[in-house]
């Protein structure tokens, strides 16, 4: 399957439906609009003409043709296979050095929901693939089941918004090339690893309501258990890897990450690198 992620549909032509997903939660997910085709859902919530009282927003779909990933790749799913959605944050009250702090908000939120859910014990790959567990040839391996890509706009050094899209793979993943890259050995889906068929929007329920609880936990100025549960998580520490940054291919020991989230990577040579943005193959 191969999609042009330039393609771009004019959202407000479109008609959402309200998805009543009842959820007992203070600021997200009051609002849940639902499609049955978009472009990309991040673009769908910059479509929209927010106000200050959107916070929380969310948007999903069904189908999504110009999905993007991380680091400028595409993200596919079949229709109504997987989940696709995002949601809209204003948190003015984080510092723009912060922001990754959300995004390692949602990585934590997605394990908790993946476990309440499909009773699996789910892991993050820096800097935030959902790693689950799943039964090779070659023995047990974790492969990655969901991601998160997360836009940020800024006013004046103030967070105006933040958009946070997520992609989980729950009856299917890619296998075979996509985007140059083969993903037969990498990805995998929340059924395969659960081998059982969960709930699409049980699993996003039970992630917004976890969201929701760290959010005004970190609102509240709790950064440091969202360090430590988000770094209990990593499958990367202790690792020797290969990270690939938008400059070169580093490769090296992962020894820490530090609270902005940065990873710490000890070089063959011995030098310690502070990487930010990158891919790590271990
Ligand atoms: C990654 O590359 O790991 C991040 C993938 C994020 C995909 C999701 S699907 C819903 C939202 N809309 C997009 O266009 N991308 C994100």
């Amino acid at each position: 399957m191969t999609y042009a992620h330039s393609k771009r549909i004019n959202h407000t032509t479109l008609h959402p439906t309200i998805l009543p997903l009842n959820l007992a939660t203070t600021v997200i997910g009051h609002t849940v609009y639902q499609y049955e085709r978009v472009g990309s859902t991040n673009d769908v919530i910059k479509d929209y003409d927010l106000d200050d009282n959107a916070e929380g927003l969310v948007v999903v779909t069904e189908e999504q043709v110009a999905g993007r990933g991380r680091s400028g790749r595409g993200w596919i799913a079949p229709p109504k296979s997987n989940l696709l959605f995002s949601l809209l944050l204003r948190p003015t009250w984080l510092s723009p050095q912060q922001a990754f702090m959300l995004t390692m908000l949602a990585g934590v939120a997605l394990c908790e929901a993946i476990e309440q859910t499909a009773s699996l014990s789910a892991a993050l790959k820096w800097p935030n693939d959902l790693m689950l567990p799943v039964a090779t040839a070659s023995g047990p391996a974790l492969r990655k089941a969901a991601g998160i890509l997360s836009e940020m706009d800024l006013s004046n050094d103030v967070i105006k918004r933040v958009i946070m899209g997520i992609g989980v793979n729950v009856s299917w993943s890619p296998t075979g090339v996509v985007d140059g890259r083969d993903l037969s050995h990498v990805a995998t889906s929340v059924n395969a690893a659960a081998a059982q068929s969960v709930d699409r929007y049980a699993l996003l329920g039970a992630f917004l309501t976890s969201f929701d609880t760290h959010y005004i936990a970190l609102r509240q100025g709790a950064k440091d258990s969202l360090f430590q549960s988000w770094r209990n998580r990593l499958t990367t520490l202790g690792q020797t890897v290969t990270v690939k940054t938008s400059r070169r291919d580093i490769e090296g020991v992962a020894e820490e990450v530090d609270s902005d989230g940065s990873l710490l990577l000890r070089d063959t040579q011995g030098d310690l690198h502070t990487i930010t943005a990158g891919d790590v193959n271990a």
